[in-house]
């Protein structure tokens, strides 16, 4: 991971946090705007998993513009995109970067023409199921709430959603927007976090 300098123990008390909000397994790492922090947190959190022994995987749900690559040493084109549109088995789209050996991480291969239809689409939801079967935590990046409805969408459908949010950019009215978004559908919010400013 090349961004070591966040791993902290803020990200083993979200751990414990996201421990004790019951059944959970797939958890959604959204914000309302862009840059807030989403896929620090993300990437933060799963290694936290990681590094406690417990089968996580990180998926790059991101399909507009993907950025673990940022944060990982790997050198592959294969992702989401292969396994929701070309029907490849996940197994075949999982990669590892060697300073988090025991993470899976899926990237989101090529960038579909229609994000919005894919995270709709039946495959998404099938290829959601496969993940909670087999980790005992799947994490997921998505594209900021105010931005587009793909992480609205897969809050309806997964079991929790973390909103991430920046200290002295993001407005209150703003998160609060973005809570009611995710409660309209139902979605199971489990956290704040709260990005300081550097
Ligand atoms: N805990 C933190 N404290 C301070 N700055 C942070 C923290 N986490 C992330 N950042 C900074 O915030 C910026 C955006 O981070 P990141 O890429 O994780 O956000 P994002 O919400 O995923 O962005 P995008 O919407 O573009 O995908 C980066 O410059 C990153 O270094
Ligand atoms: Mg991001």
């Amino acid at each position: 991971m090349k961004d070591k300098n966040l791993f902290n123990e803020q990200y083993r008390y979200l751990r414990t946090n996201v421990k004790f909000a019951g059944d959970v397994k797939s958890i959604i790492v959204t914000s309302s705007y862009f840059g807030e922090g989403k896929t620090s947190v993300a990437a933060n959190l799963a290694k936290s998993f990681a590094l406690s022994n417990h089968k996580t995987v990180i998926v790059d749900m991101d399909l507009r513009r993907p950025s673990l690559r940022k944060f990982y040493d790997v050198d592959t084109e294969i992702g989401v995109t292969n396994v929701v549109v070309n029907k490849m088995d996940y197994k075949l789209a999982i990669s590892h970067d060697e300073s988090v050996w025991d993470l899976d991480i899926i990237h989101a291969g090529a960038i579909p023409p229609n994000p919005n239809e894919l995270i709709s689409s039946d495959s998404m939801k099938n290829f959601i199921k496969i993940l909670e079967a087999n980790y005992d935590y799947v994490i997921i990046d998505t594209p900021p709430i105010e931005e587009y409805s793909d992480s609205i969408i897969l809050s309806a459908i997964c079991d929790a959603t973390i909103l991430v949010y920046k200290v002295g950019e993001t407005r209150k009215k703003d998160i609060i927007k973005s809570v009611e978004a995710i409660r309209n559908v139902k979605g199971n919010l489990i956290g704040l976090v709260k990005i300081n400013e550097k």
